[in-house]
């Protein structure tokens, strides 16, 4: 049969439907209907299809393995949080995911509980602590909490060559009681960054660049499932804009104040056992 306008669509999908794994045959069939419906919908011109090819001929050369720019249009496109709420942790009071972001590394110096991630660049000091809790409520002794934060100056490590390795970012254990706690930096909003085509899309859309403050934190325990995550200052001024759509009602922490003026803020943690 030869293609005609009619046929075009149902003759890629069926073509497509020929590969064997299920799996694969049900992603790529169902993204060349949703790709084909796109272009037919909105009537796409050669000079807009063309614009689209470059777009994401330029996404992929701004891309290496120290900046992640497709990441980054995943994330603004939502999908990111969109496959984190599909994946998310399912089970009573268990604690909301949130993006991972491109700046985490896995190992990170271990350190002391009651220990500074900060470096270089002081920011206004605050003490971050909490609990990690497991089934029922119960205390996870030894637990792993990773740390990772923007440093004051706007960067994280990975973003500036001439900062000091591994500053804002620390592994930390549990006590015997579930608990850890740490000295970092206020969170404060930040831009993505815009130097590239994202950054030019987002012009485009008249889109606020900026995120909402947060600190990333993973927390990891035998026999549970890992928990990516991260804590939004409640005062901050652009949850509800976040650029990244990452803000979770149960991840805004209002900081506090401790007795000697310190900023508090208080992040408890209860992960679900792995299946
Ligand atoms: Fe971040």
């Amino acid at each position: 049969m030869t293609t005609t306008p009619e046929n075009l669509r149902d003759q890629v999908v069926s073509a497509f439907g020929a590969a064997p794994d299920p799996r694969v045959r049900e992603l790529f069939t169902k993204l060349a209907q949703h790709l084909h419906d796109f272009v037919i919908e909105t009537n796409l011109t050669v000079d807009e299809w063309l614009a689209a090819v470059e777009f994401l001929t330029a996404v992929g050369k701004m891309s290496d393995d120290k900046r992640q720019e497709f990441v980054l249009l995943s994330d603004v496109f939502g999908i990111s949080a969109l496959v984190d709420f599909l994946n998310g942790p399912q089970g009573e009071d268990a604690t909301e995911n949130a993006l991972l972001g491109p700046f985490y590394v896995s190992d990170a110096p271990l350190l002391d509980n009651g220990d500074s991630i900060v470096k270089q660049y002081e920011g206004e000091p605050l003490r971050l602590e909490g609990r990690v809790t497991g089934q029922g409520g119960a205390p996870l002794i030894g637990a792993q909490v990773e740390v990772w934060q923007i440093a004051a100056n706007g960067a994280y490590d990975g973003q500036d060559p001439d900062m000091v390795e591994n500053n804002m970012r620390g592994r930390f254990l549990t006590d015997e009681d579930g608990r850890y706690w740490l000295m970092t930096n206020r969170p404060f909003g930040y831009s993505v960054p815009t130097d590239g085509p994202v950054g030019r899309l987002l012009d485009l859309l008249q889109r606020d660049p900026m995120r909402a403050a947060h600190i990333h934190l993973r927390v990891s325990a035998e026999g549970y499932q890992p928990l990516v995550t991260q804590l939004y200052d409640a005062d901050c001024r652009y949850l509800d804009t976040d650029v990244v759509f990452g803000v979770r009602e149960s991840l805004v922490t209002k900081l506090d104040q401790v007795e000697d003026g310190t900023l508090r803020a208080r992040f408890d943690v209860r992960l679900v056992r792995a299946t």
